[in-house]
């Protein structure tokens, strides 16, 4: 949450935050700042998003080759004006851009102000730097040395760009909790929370690790721990091309990440399946696939679309690994004290790789001695840092806030992770197992297909756009594909849906069915579908409005529902995977017909590096 960018070079530092904080803005946009650095300093910040503050900055002298730039999702304080980032200090002295939470930040202001300082926001980050010029005004010391003392009293989490006005030719920078990355050039340097501002200028990136501190003038960079030990840098080489972080022709990134599934799923597929001797091949895991087979117990922990594929992934491993799951939202996981044996496995799943509960609980897991794997898309971030083992996703950058590509490309790793440990316990026949990995090559074409009738979503979308309330209904693999539906819808469309399991219907929500519900019953030929066909009768009795999601060629529910939605045929383990694409183009054609902004829903962030 908050995307943060600096610059410092000879390049004119203003193009590169502005361009830089709209890569970032799907991080946070409830307001934005730049600050020029010099020694006087100019910070330019208003409330909304990167395309007002261009506004409001038109027509002043914005030259300098140093600066820092924000784009916030607000926690302390609302969002206006005065709370947006960069901020300074109570001497002017110091500037700051900050993203994460600063737990102590009450008492450190009680003594701040006790001491005669004012503040002029209600944020913790203010508090931040004014903590720091305290420190240094106190000591006499340098720039550095007041961060680092000061951060060493800190108890939160942070990411943070600092510059000071006596010594305008460094940025500070310091990360624990909230990720960083420098971008380095040549005589010139990047800082971000991400490396999508950075890719158009520069591959060689370092990420900071927690408590590290590192001061970055044009010739040089010197990397520090907050103890002040020396630390040597690595430079890693970013695999990610420009193209990538574009909208590629579309009017949205998440109609592009949507249309994009046939290409992520073959990615996240590709290399690992051998389509001639049908074999999986997961390299990730290759050092730990004994503890794999022996596990007693997976825990699948996630949030939001992560936790729904979690659930995904605990219908495989029970079905094909035949390994008991239990899935958790990291939050609660990380909180209840858990039970966790060095002979469980503990899987994390997450877009970003940065997403605080889960990484927290990730962190609590690996106390237990049991092995922790991630199954992350951002390469480098925290999560697949912290754990033992993993298997990215490959699904490319997904800036849409809601996610999209990233379920379908978590589904599948789940399910190769599945095939192949089945397949080595034994638990999972060779020929099942080879004609689901043909099942699984298909997938691509078969999504292109769906994709192919998005018209159809386009027309059932118009009839329902001014519904209050939805229900999607599920079984077995669909039940956690309804969740993911109603998830979708609401957090694009502000309207109210709900998942449910098919069955549960009958025991509390038939009670909102009249004539006026959409009902989305997930409705392909399983073994469940005699008792669907069932619970789309109730919901017809009470003249619900059925848009059922069937196998194509399926004849009864099409004449029972009002509206159908087709997918191919293809196994049940695969269903998912289909599934929810026409659920994902239902709720944003929806939101775009409600005039809503589908790539920056309201009050959202993508990344959510906050508790
Ligand atoms: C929903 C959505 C969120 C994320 C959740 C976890 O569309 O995007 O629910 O799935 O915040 O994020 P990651 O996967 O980055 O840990």
């Amino acid at each position: 949450m908050c995307g943060i960018v600096g610059y410092i070079g000879y390049r004119d530092a203003w193009n590169v935050l502005i361009n830089g904080l709209k890569r970032l803005e799907y991080r946070g946009y409830d307001s934005a700042g730049i600050a020029i650095v010099n020694n006087t300093c100019s910070i330019y910040k208003c409330k909304g998003k990167v395309t007002d503050l261009e506004r409001y900055i038109a027509g002043n002298n914005v030259s300098g080759t140093i600066g820092m730039g924000h784009t916030r999702w607000a926690t302390h304080g609302e969002p206006n004006d005065v709370n947006a980032h960069p901020h300074k200090s109570y001497h002017g002295k110091f500037i700051l851009i900050h993203n994460g939470i600063i737990e102590n930040y009450a008492k450190l202001k009680e003594k701040l102000t006790s001491s005669g300082i004012k503040f002029q926001s209600e944020t913790d980050s203010e508090v931040l730097v004014n903590f720091i010029e305290y420190i240094y005004e106190k000591g006499n010391i340098n720039a550095e040395n007041a961060v680092r003392l000061a951060l060493s009293k800190v108890i939160g989490a942070y990411g943070l760009v600092i510059a000071c006005t006596d010594e305008p030719d460094k940025l500070i920078a310091a990360r624990n909790g909230s990720p960083l990355v420098i971008g380095v050039g040549n005589k010139e340097y990047f800082l971000a929370s991400d490396a999508t501002p950075i890719i158009e200028y520069t591959k060689s990136v370092i990420y900071l690790n927690d408590n590290d501190v590192a001061v970055i003038s044009k010739d040089g960079l010197v990397l520090k721990t907050l103890k002040n030990d020396q630390q040597i840098p690595r430079i890693h080489q970013l695999d990610l091309d420009i193209g990538e972080i574009d909208k590629g022709g579309y009017k949205h990134f998440m109609l592009k990440e949507i249309f994009e599934q046939p290409r992520s799923i073959l990615d996240t597929f590709r290399g690992r399946v051998s389509t001639d001797i049908k074999s999986l091949h997961l390299g990730g895991l290759f050092n730990v696939m004994d503890r794999l087979i022996g596990a007693r117990r997976i825990i699948i922990i996630g949030c939001g679309t992560s936790w729904h594929a979690g659930l995904v992934g605990e219908y495989l491993f029970e079905d094909l690994a035949r390994i008991s799951v239990e899935v958790e939202y990291a939050s609660e996981f990380r909180y209840r004290n858990p039970i966790i044996t060095p002979d469980d496995v503990v899987i994390a799943i997450s877009q970003s790789g940065e997403t605080a509960d889960t990484l927290a609980a990730v962190k609590l897991a690996k106390k237990s001695k049991a092995l922790v794997l991630g199954i992350c898309n951002v390469v480098g971030s925290s999560i697949p840092r912290e754990t033992d083992a993993g298997v990215y996703t490959h699904a490319g950058p997904e800036i849409g806030v809601a996610s999209t590509k990233a379920f379908t490309a978590q589904v599948t790793v789940l399910a190769m992770m599945a095939m192949l440990i089945g397949r080595m316990k034994n638990v999972l026949s060779e020929k099942k197992y080879k004609s689901y990995i043909k099942s699984l090559t298909e997938i691509p074409g078969k999504i292109e297909k769906i994709l192919a009738y998005d018209n159809e979503f386009k027309k059932i979308a118009n009839l329902y756009k001014l519904a209050n309330n939805f229900l999607y209904l599920g079984r077995g693999y669909l039940f956690p594909v309804a969740l993911e539906g109603a998830l979708k819808l609401k957090e694009i469309s502000y309207i109210h849906a709900e998942g449910y399991p098919a069955a549960e219907m009958k025991h509390g929500p038939i009670a909102l069915i009249d004539h006026k519900m959409p009902v989305v019953v997930l409705a392909t030929k399983d073994s469940s579908y005699e008792k669907i066909v069932s619970n789309i009768q109730e919901v017809k009795a009470r003249n619900g409005i059925v848009i059922a999601l069937v196998t194509e060629g399926e004849s009864t529910i099409t004449n029972m529902a009002d509206h159908v939605l087709e997918i191919p045929v293809t196994d049940n383990i695969f269903t998912p995977l289909l599934a929810v694409v026409p659920l994902q183009l239902l709720s944003y054609h929806i939101a775009i017909m409600r005039g809503c902004n589908v790539d920056q829903p309201r009050n959202l962030a993508k990344s959510v590096t906050v508790e």
